[in-house]
């Protein structure tokens, strides 16, 4: 049987083990999906070690996006660019290919919930590596204005300058205001919502907003969420979708065979 895993640490919470084989039964694919959480430092050798076992593919999380990228011996446009792998494929000649599926998870998830993006000012707040994914798959989208906009201001205009386009700018929080035009949607791709934050942006920004997007997804809305329905909002959704999003993607680059969401996301939010 096809042997695949999730890497990361901690892993034990990870719901890709669920997600891959409700994929697997949907498209009657035969596979097994176990977790793998090596040391801190241990991660080329146990990823080494899984392909030299046999092992057809693995998804990687925290901390070892940026690991998994060094070790791919070939990746795609999109994780070349987001700097992140978070899938990995052995491939027919030995190599290992390396991708990025969450930015794909991310635009597939926002279209699945008739979020319009084409010709629409996009704001992504967070400058980190969940931000870093998503930026070059939201541009493919055409947008009028990405804008990104971060605690660390200097972050963010170093995210947006790696892609060369006057479409994408980055700035500081505290240069949103009450002047800045309305943005269309607003995602939150900041960790402060782990941590019950708010990312400090003035509330006139928030309101303004018609959709309202939270990569982190929990048992309730996220505080985000929350802050965004109290300020009027009237569109507001978790990241969970994304989380199937990007897995989908992954499973496609595996097994050829794109599965059905929707069912899964379903199943997942009745577990949470
Ligand atoms: P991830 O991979 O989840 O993006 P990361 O690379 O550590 O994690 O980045 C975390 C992001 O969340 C950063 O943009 C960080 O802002 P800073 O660059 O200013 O640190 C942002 N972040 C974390 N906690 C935050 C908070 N309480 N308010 C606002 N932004 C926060």
């Amino acid at each position: 049987m096809d042997h695949y895993a999730v890497f990361g640490k901690p892993i034990s919470q990870s719901k890709s083990p669920l997600i891959h084989s409700l994929f697997a039964t949907q498209t009657k694919q035969s596979l097994e999906y176990t977790r793998v959480e090596p040391a801190i430092n241990g991660f080329d050798s146990a990823i080494a070690q899984f392909f030299a076992d046999g092992g057809k593919g693995a998804n990687i999380t925290a901390p070892f996006k940026l690991a998994a990228f060094e070790f791919a011996s070939n990746r795609s446009d999109r994780a070349t660019i987001s700097g992140a792998v978070n899938t990995l494929q052995k491939c027919e000649d030995g190599s290992i290919f390396g991708d990025n599926t969450d930015g794909p998870g991310l635009v597939q998830d926002l279209l699945r919930l008739s979020i319009p993006l084409k010709n629409k000012r996009i704001l992504v707040l967070g400058a980190g590596g969940a931000a870093r994914g998503v930026l070059q798959p939201l541009m493919a989208q055409q947008p009028a204005i990405l804008m990104v906009a971060n605690r660390t201001a200097s972050k963010a205009v170093l995210l947006a300058s790696l892609i060369p386009n006057d479409k994408l700018t980055g700035c500081g929080f505290n240069e949103l205001n009450s002047a800045t035009p309305p943005f269309d949607v607003i995602i939150n791709s900041t960790s402060a919502s782990l941590t019950g934050e708010l990312p400090a942006v003035e509330l006139s920004v928030i309101a303004a907003a018609k959709y309202v997007y939270d990569m982190s997804y929990g048992d309730k809305p996220t505080v985000f969420m929350q802050h965004a329905a109290n300020l009027g909002v009237k569109n507001v959704f978790d990241g969970l979708g994304m989380l199937v999003g990007q897995a989908a993607e992954s499973f496609f680059i595996w097994r050829g065979v794109r599965p059905l969401v929707e069912p899964v996301i379903q199943a997942l939010r009745e577990q949470l």
